[in-house]
């Protein structure tokens, strides 16, 4: 049995110390990077080989609890006030409505932090930890997670021996104000593209219409991957795709989710589907392919008349049950070099994948979801929402295989959090009812009977 007393305390030390919270929460915002020493080490391209170190830590020992794994980043997307913020990334500031303003306030540092308060939380208390707990903070998630699956595999009969499940606290609410418990990503396929011609940049008066231009083929490429209503051209991509079933396309209606809402999140009406179970299945069970940017373009204010000599472009495609990054990557590779043929451009094509990452779906009847669904009953008074999500996490679909155990998404943020975009914040009552709800979680997972 839970002992709500001992609960009651912990919310209660909780709220004290909010504050020292929010500074700790405001260190870490404050560093944008891991600043790795060089020793030395690069690869062909005279790229840094050191990668940031994985923080691995165990908490407790008792071999009559159960061992909790919970998993975050410390790394976050690059941020420049130029990007049109409305204050400092790095400098986090408190707006009157208790909103938490700076890049990774959200993603994934209040979190992280989160998890640490909360085993303060329980020292201040002088309230017994319910679980051992072992912890795994990255700085390579952003990046596709490099180095991190290595180690899961190679330590899973060592450092996470012991563990019973795993919660991963690095997803958002659907909406504003309805908690949820998340067991689907999306995995992913990254690739760029390079086109190459000239040797050098050339005066676009001089050789324009007398050279076949890389920037020209690029567009014509681009133009042939994603329809402008979302729709992927790429021959065989969409044959893998899960069937929709009827009880899921039913378990779309009991969800809180509104397309008003999500049209204030993105300051926007511009969605593809005008009604909510549409956007959430393309969100979530169907495949997304995205043009992100174009290296070598003249991108800069102003005009300039040049022929770009070279041009990366930069797309990905997320995947859903049942589609295999080994699968895509094939066709992707055969789609372009088919369509760059038919160019008939004297131009050279390379075309390289950066990460895959599969798909992942979890039980979301384990003991792990039940403990997590309590524990959101006990904070927020509500049962959550069952979702999957469309980011991935390349590392959630490890843990469950390499370790065989239910791991969890168990959000912090809301859906308007704004995580990679201008403006991240978190607010400052979920980050305190967060780590009450990470507390109230570890300890119904000592409470729960089944295995
Ligand atoms: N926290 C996100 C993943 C996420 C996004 C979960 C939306 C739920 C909803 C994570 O930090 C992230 O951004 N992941 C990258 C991974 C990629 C670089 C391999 C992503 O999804 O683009
Ligand atoms: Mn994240
Ligand atoms: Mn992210």
């Amino acid at each position: 049995m839970v002992n709500d007393t001992a609960l009651e305390t912990l919310y209660k030390t909780v709220d004290q110390n909010q504050d020292d919270y929010v500074e700790r929460l405001r260190e870490a915002v404050a560093i944008p990077r891991y600043e790795a020493r060089d020793i030395g080490c690069h690869d062909m391209d005279g790229v840094n080989l050191q990668l940031p170190p994985i923080i691995l830590g165990t908490y407790g020992n008792d071999p009559n609890k159960k061992t909790i794994l919970v998993y975050g980043h410390y790394d976050v997307q690059p941020a420049l006030l130029e990007d049109g913020w409305d204050s400092k990334p790095f400098d986090m500031i408190e707006t009157p409505k208790g909103q938490l303003v700076g890049r990774g306030a959200s993603d994934d540092k209040g979190p992280i932090i989160g998890w640490l308060n909360c085993i303060e939380a329980h020292q201040n208390a002088d309230i017994e930890f319910p679980v051992n707990l072992k912890i795994c903070f990255e700085g390579m998630e952003e990046n596709g997670s490099e180095g991190l699956e290595e180690l899961i595999s190679k330590e899973a009969d060592k450092y996470f021996k012991d563990v019973d499940a795993v919660c991963i606290s690095d997803n958002y609410w659907l909406g504003m104000t309805k908690p949820c418990l998340t067991y689907g990503l999306r995995g992913i396929c990254a690739y760029k593209v390079a086109i190459s011609g000239p040797g050098k940049d050339l005066h676009s008066g001089v050789f324009g219409g007398t050279v076949h231009e890389p920037m020209t083929d690029l567009i014509h490429l681009f133009s042939k991957l994603v329809t402008p209503s979302g729709k992927i051209l790429i021959t065989g991509v969409n044959d893998d795709v899960a069937l929709l079933t009827d009880a899921e396309n039913q378990m779309y209606k009991s969800l809180e989710f509104s397309l008003s809402e999500l049209h204030s999140a993105i300051e926007s009406k511009t969605t593809i589907f005008d009604n909510e179970i549409e956007t959430l299945q393309h969100r979530w069970r169907y495949p997304s392919l995205t043009l992100h940017g174009i290296e070598g373009a003249f991108s800069s204010p102003g005009f300039k008349t040049v022929l770009p000599a070279k041009v990366t472009g930069k797309f990905s495609i997320r995947l859903v049950p049942n589609m295999d990054p080994n699968r895509v990557n094939e066709l992707v590779e055969k789609y372009l070099k088919d369509e760059f043929a038919k160019l008939g451009s004297k131009n050279t094509i390379s075309v390289e994948c950066l990460h895959g990452a599969k798909p992942w779906i979890a039980n979301p009847n384990h003991w792990n979801y039940v403990a997590a669904s309590n524990a959101v009953e006990r904070i927020f008074k509500c049962k959550p929402d069952l979702t999957r999500e469309g980011g991935s996490i390349p590392v959630t679909l490890t843990f469950q295989d390499a370790l065989n155990k239910n791991v969890l998404l168990l959000p912090m943020g809301r859906g308007d959090d704004g995580a990679h975009s201008i403006n991240e914040k978190l607010d400052r009552s979920n980050y305190v009812q967060g780590i009450k709800l990470f507390g109230a979680y570890l300890h119904e997972i000592a409470s729960c009977k089944d295995e």
